[in-house]
């Protein structure tokens, strides 16, 4: 019988056996999959894991602090946080192309990462000689198929496909095996707060792909906080477990409005939720109107330089569910 309990138990003495006495670095994501890993391999080897976590300035609202909070302080994983925004903006300035940005990001992380484990190695934690990665089973399957298109994208960015040679480390992944609700279980059974391991899914490139065209800290900032004004909202009007993923753009239009007795031109905040099954193909969330209409209001209200708000009703296909 394979309770969560028991496939805990199962990795924990694998792992054991595999890394023996080494020393292993993960990247830590904050999302669902690392963060078990995270857990799994603290159980198995303590302090013989370092994680990495990278703050890019492209996370959810305060979403570095809450990895921390949960990660180094309530679970008692060994995290470095690197705090690298001004890094990815400064990077980003002036790219307005997707898949330009996508690429930027994905190579600034491995650089910083790579950077991190040379110095974990070199404050005499011994060779690091083992990389975790939070590949589940999904992964492998989408890996051994197609290479192309954004699927393989998708991955490679998150589970650091692309380190550099000279890292030559072996790879621990516990999760290889299991699916997505299998691991949800674990991670629950391992401590992790529910809400965190039943969070929706946020791509590796974050708000660099929600913010249409150039990335800029002021967009950021205020795309972080429109997102979170919806996603609280769906939380509290017990909608956030209905939608597969929901989550906010920032459209780098300026639409007018009226501030005081002055026309003003002002930003332009899009939401976004869908319902699937296998994001390949989703139907976007019919979200009463009720409801729809007091998050606008409140993110016009509460955040300045936002004057419109507006619902996206496409399907994918075509639509994907990202913007970029
Ligand atoms: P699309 O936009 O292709 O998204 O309909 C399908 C799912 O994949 C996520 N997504 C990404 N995840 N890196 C990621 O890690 C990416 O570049 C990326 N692009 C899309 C998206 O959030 C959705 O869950």
């Amino acid at each position: 019988l394979w309770t969560a309990a028991h496939i805990i138990e199962d990795q924990i003495a694998r792992v054991r056996e595999q890394v023996g006495k080494d020393h292993v670095l993960l990247g830590l994501s904050g999302g669902v999959d690392s963060s078990v890993v995270a857990a799994l391999l603290h159980r198995a080897i303590g302090d013989q894991l370092t994680c990495v976590f990278v703050d890019t300035g492209l996370l959810r609202w305060q979403e570095g602090d809450q990895v921390m909070a949960t990660m180094a302080e309530h679970m008692g994983v060994k995290v470095i946080r690197v705090n690298a925004a001004e890094r990815y903006f400064k990077a980003l300035e002036g790219v307005a192309d997707p898949e330009a940005k996508r690429k930027i990001i994905g190579r600034l992380f491995v650089e910083i990462f790579d950077e991190e484990s040379a110095k974990v190695t070199a404050v005499g934690n011994g060779q690091v000689k083992w990389l975790a990665q939070g590949t589940i089973y999904p992964d492998v399957i989408e890996s051994a198929g197609s290479k192309t298109g954004k699927a393989h994208v998708i991955k490679s960015h998150h589970n650091v496909g692309g380190l550099p040679d000279h890292m030559k480390l072996k790879l621990v992944e516990p999760l290889r095996e299991l699916f997505k609700d299998e691991v949800r279980r674990i991670g629950v059974e391992l401590g992790l707060p529910r809400d965190m391991v039943y969070r929706h899914p946020f791509p590796g490139p974050g708000l660099g792909v929600r913010i249409l065209g150039e990335v800029k800290p002021e967009y950021a900032e205020l795309l972080a906080r429109a997102d979170a004004i919806f996603i609280e909202e769906l939380r509290k009007a017990d909608l956030y477990d209905q939608v597969s993923q929901a989550f906010a753009v920032f459209l780098p239009v300026k639409s007018v409005g009226v501030v005081g007795d002055a026309r003003a031109y002002e930003w332009v905040i899009a939401l976004r939720a869908v319902e699937t099954i296998d994001f390949m193909t989703a139907h976007w969330a019919e979200l009463p109107y009720s409801f729809l209409g007091n998050v606008s209001n409140r993110i016009i209200n509460e955040i300045r330089g936002v004057s419109r708000v507006v619902y996206d009703i496409s399907g994918k296909p075509p639509a994907t569910i990202e913007w970029e």
